[in-house]
């Protein structure tokens, strides 16, 4: 409920208030005028009746209301089993959910200020807190499925639905700006603010640096999490930041679904070289790799110092250039290491994947998992042709993947107890399922480099965190069971400001900046009224770090309406129990549903066992966590996948 923002909190109560409200009246007034003579009926009338005050107490915000609705709840379940002598079970259940629906609201409510009061405040904050509720939801399917429907539907309607009437090629309704999705889409429309005023990108690049303070880690995850938001962002969020293209910032080179592009290409002709030429049949459907040691991975991109003619049609791994100059270093040191890291490059489907040897990983377990798929169906379809059996392997591990960004890492992001899950019918008929299209607020929020730590651990070895950089090696020595073993037991950095490490921090946070002003985005205070948030007033009620307090006080003047929507974002005090701030964790859960829930392999028509085969089908039901696909593809234990997590062991809610 924490990531419901307060307005849409209190529409939502009242909204329930309306519909329990006018069901109990209806029921009340019947039961009063349409049994005559029949006093067993009649009775019921004013207990439910009472219920309806009840609700009108909560409507008004009294917790009372809640006591007193709940009180009469029962007492009509009691009637209904003992005097009308009715089946229990059809009063047990739906009377408990009735009230259970309010609770979530419990604590918005006032106290009572007499001494029941303060009791009946008391318990029910305990109630509201206790994890019985959650464990009563989850125990009972069907309230779980409505809940979370409830949840997901709630949040992803706080903003209007897409297609969005803005693009960043126009700053007005175009037809252009409604279809090409080259350009980035945007959720606000461009402001006619001048930015001259503003302070520099380069003098607010302080508010990531780090400086002489030590790292801040974050006290919920371990460094699974951004491993796994870095290769998930990489695959759709892909704005074109090359200065050579007179419209960098605003265009962008992304498919706007989680279509897996890192592992299988942007294009079909990407796809074509990432696959296994004329194979045998043993080898229908697989993508191409090579066994190093006992270990699967991509084949590299490199052969002898030359880029492997097979994969040019791949795009090149962003920061190529900087490697391949190295190698010509007059330095040793420098042009051994380069050297080593371009020959061990991979030749992957997305041109960030390299980056970091963590990526890798993931796309080295998502390669395992598709050839392995690729086997089964080899042999239980004899029939399939290469194509098929190809494109089916595809299809499961795609939808494999949503379901572990819904259930495992949504579900660490969410301050909520009652775990979320991705359930595809909540999109099939709700009004934003829409396609999806990626905008540049998007692109600029997700941009989480705080949560990088300053010295990564492989294998025993600590690494500075830009020795990583493009090094697969600590990935390929080590094994990548032992990779994921790794990350899960670090922490990750804490996510806000002043804590961005000094390598990432003019390489990105300087041009994020930047790219705010590019596309002439309106203020953080402005984006709050857009997801129905009450704006902060002043830099001190946006964060409760005096130093960020200062350096923005001073920076903007003392206007926090000037503020850059991305200063906004990173400068917010983060929320107890997710890695996030508000406004971020807000507008990630608007975007992911809706753009997980409507990739089109979950769609009505499409989400069933035909589409994925049935070994295909009980496969993917058989995933939601990354541990899961590890069972599948590694050696590891029974220990060592309970060990895999992106939610730090210590970690206990709030
Ligand atoms: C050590 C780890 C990381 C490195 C080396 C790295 C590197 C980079 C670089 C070089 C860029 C700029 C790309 C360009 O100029 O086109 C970038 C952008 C970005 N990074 Fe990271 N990153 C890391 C971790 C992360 C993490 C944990 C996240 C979390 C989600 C993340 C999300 C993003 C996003 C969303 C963008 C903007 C992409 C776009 O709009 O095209 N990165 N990163």
């Amino acid at each position: 409920m924490k990531t419901i923002s307060a307005t849409s909190k209190r529409r939502l109560l009242n909204l329930i208030c309306v519909i329990v409200g006018t069901m109990m009246l209806y029921r009340g007034l019947i039961n009063l005028t349409q049994y005559p003579g029949n006093w067993e009926r009649i009775l019921l009338g004013p207990i439910f009746l009472g219920g309806v005050y009840g609700i009108y107490l909560m409507y008004r915000r009294k917790r009372i209301g809640f006591w007193i609705f709940t009180a009469l709840n029962f007492l009509v379940g009691i009637w209904f089993i003992y005097i009308l002598e009715d089946i229990w079970s059809h009063h047990v259940l739906p009377h408990i959910v009735f009230s259970a629906i309010f609770l979530p609201f419990y604590c918005d409510m006032e106290p009572g200020s007499g001494r029941l009061g303060q009791f009946l405040g008391k318990s029910g904050r305990r109630l509201v807190n206790i994890e019985i509720i959650t464990r009563l939801i989850i125990a009972l399917p069907w309230l779980h499925k409505l809940v979370n429907r409830l949840i997901i539907d709630g949040l992803v309607s706080i903003v209007r639905t897409r297609p969005h009437p803005w693009s960043t090629v126009h700053d007005y309704v175009s037809w252009r700006g409604l279809t090409d999705r080259n350009w980035s889409a945007r959720h606000m429309p461009p402001t006619d603010a001048p930015h001259s005023g503003k302070p520099a990108p380069k003098d607010l690049a302080a508010l990531f640096s780090r400086g002489t303070r030590p790292q801040a880690h974050c006290p919920k995850s371990t460094l699974l999490f951004p491993t796994f938001a870095q290769y998930l962002t990489d695959g759709f969020i892909r704005t074109v930041s090359d200065q050579s293209d007179p419209d960098f910032f605003k265009k962008n080179t992304s498919n706007h679904q989680i279509d897996l592009c890192p592992l299988y290409g942007r294009t079909v002709e990407q796809t074509q070289v990432l696959r296994v030429n004329n194979p045998q049949r043993q080898d229908f459907g697989k993508l191409k790799s090579q066994m190093i040691g006992d270990e699967e991975f991509a084949p590299y991109l490199f052969l002898n110092g030359k880029p492997d003619p097979q994969f040019t049609t791949l795009d090149e791994p962003l920061g190529l250039d900087d490697i391949l100059k190295q190698c010509n270093s007059s330095d040793p040191k420098i042009k051994n290491h380069a050297i080593l890291r371009r020959d061990h490059l991979f030749a992957f489907g997305g041109d960030r994947v390299n980056s970091v040897p963590q990526a890798s990983m993931l796309n080295t377990l998502l390669l395992r998992e598709h050839n392995r798929l690729a086997g089964e169906f080899v042999t239980r379809n004899p029939e399939w042709d290469d194509d098929r059996v190809f494109e089916t392997a595809r299809n499961v591990v795609i939808v494999e993947f949503i379901k572990i960004v819904v259930e495992e890492y949504i579900n660490h992001i969410a301050p909520l107890r009652l775990p979320l899950m991705a359930d595809p019918s909540i999109a099939w008929q709700a009004p934003w399922n829409k396609p999806n299209w990626i905008t540049t607020e998007f692109s600029l929020l997700y941009r989480w480099h705080s949560l990088i730590p300053d010295t990564v651990t492989w294998g025993g070895s600590d690494y500075p965190v830009e020795l990583t950089f493009m090094n697969n090696l600590p990935l390929i020595n080590g094994g990548m069971l032992q990779g994921f073993l790794d990350m899960s037991a670090q922490k990750a950095g804490a996510l806000g400001p002043f804590n961005t490490n000094k390598s990432l921090v003019e390489r990105i946070e300087v041009p994020s900046i930047e790219q705010g002003r590019a596309c002439q985005l309106q203020s953080f205070v402005n984006y709050q009224g857009y997801i129905q948030r009450t704006p902060p007033a002043s830099f001190a009620e946006l964060s409760s770090d005096p130093a960020v307090v200062q350096l923005l006080d001073t920076l903007y003047d003392g206007r926090i309406e000037d503020m850059d929507y991305y200063i906004g974002l990173f400068a917010e005090d983060r929320i107890e129990n997710s890695p996030l701030p508000q406004t971020i964790l807000t507008m990630v859960a608007i975007d992911a549903f809706s753009q997980a829930l409507t990739n089109p392999l979950l769609s009505e028509h499409v989400f069933n066992s035909e589409t994925f085969s049935d070994y295909g089908w009980e496969q993917l039901r058989g995933v939601s966590c990354l541990a899961d696909l590890l069972a599948r593809n590694s050696s590891a234990s029974p220990e060592q996948l309970r060990d895999v997590h992106m939610t730090r062991r210590d970690w206990r809610f709030k």
